[in-house]
C-alpha cells in the first residue's frame, strides 16, 4: 500500500497536443494534485505535446508508427520496463490514440486510465466530439474510465455533462469539452492519489 502522503507516480500517454498532460502538470505545480509525472510517452514523433513536456523538464519516450506496426507488444514491453524502473503507480492516457493491449494492461491491472470526450457508451471512437455534434445531441460530455481490453469500455470512474448550446460551432463545443477535461482529469487523478477510487465488481465508486 502506497504511503498516501507521497505523490502518486504517473506516466502520461499522449499522441497529439498534450493539453491534458499540461493541465495535469499545472495542477501538480500549483499544489492542487499530489502526483508526479515520471514519464510522458508519445505514440508519434509529431505529437506537439512532446516539446511541451520537455519544456516542463519531464522525461519523454517517443515511439513511431513504424514501431507499432512492427510490434505493439514490443512497444508496450519497452514502456512497462521503463514504468517499472520509474515505479509508476498509474498509467494515464491523455489523448493517446492507440489501443492498449494485454502487455500493458496485465502489467498494470485496473491502473490504466483513459479520458474520452463523450459520455460513454455513446460515441466511442476517435471522433467523439464531432459525432455528438453531428448527431444533434443537446448534451454530451466527458468520461474518465479504467481501460480494459475493449476500446473505450471499462469501468467508468467519472463523467461530466457538457451542454451543446444553440448556435454552437464544432469548435465551440470542442473548446467547452476540453475545458471540462482540463478541470476534471486532474481532479480524478487526485482521487486516485488519495486512494478514494474503488472497484466494486465492474463498477467504480469514488469515496
Ligand atoms: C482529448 O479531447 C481527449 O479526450 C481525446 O483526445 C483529446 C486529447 O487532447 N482522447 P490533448 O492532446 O490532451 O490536447
Amino acid at each position: 500500500m502506497r504511503d498516501l502522503d507521497t505523490p502518486l507516480r504517473i506516466a502520461v500517454l499522449i499522441s497529439g497536443t498534450g493539453s491534458n498532460m499540461v493541465a495535469i502538470a499545472e495542477a501538480i505545480e500549483q499544489g492542487r494534485l499530489n502526483a508526479k509525472i515520471v514519464c510522458v510517452v508519445a505514440s508519434n514523433p509529431r505529437a506537439k505535446g512532446i516539446a511541451k513536456a520537455q519544456e516542463m523538464g519531464l522525461d519523454t519516450m517517443v515511439f513511431t508508427p513504424d514501431d507499432y506496426a512492427k510490434s505493439t507488444a514490443e512497444v508496450e514491453r519497452t514502456m512497462v520496463r521503463a514504468f517499472r524502473n520509474a515505479e509508476v503507480d498509474y498509467v494515464i492516457m491523455a489523448g493517446y490514440m492507440r489501443k492498449c493491449t494485454a502487455t500493458l494492461l496485465l502489467a498494470y491491472p485496473n491502473r490504466v486510465v483513459n479520458l474520452h470526450p463523450a459520455l460513454l457508451p455513446a460515441h466511442k471512437g476517435a471522433h467523439a466530439i464531432q459525432d455528438a455534434f453531428e448527431a444533434g445531441d443537446k448534451v454530451t460530455g466527458i468520461t474518465i474510465h479504467l481501460a480494459n481490453m475493449e476500446y473505450d469500455e471499462g469501468p467508468i470512474i467519472y463523467q461530466r455533462e457538457v451542454p451543446v448550446l444553440e448556435g454552437d460551432s464544432l469548435e465551440d463545443l470542442e473548446t467547452r469539452i476540453h475545458a471540462a477535461e482540463h478541470e476534471a482529469y486532474p481532479w480524478v487523478i487526485g482521487k486516485l492519489a488519495e486512494d478514494k477510487v474503488h472497484l466494486h465488481g465492474d463498477h467504480c465508486v469514488i469515496d
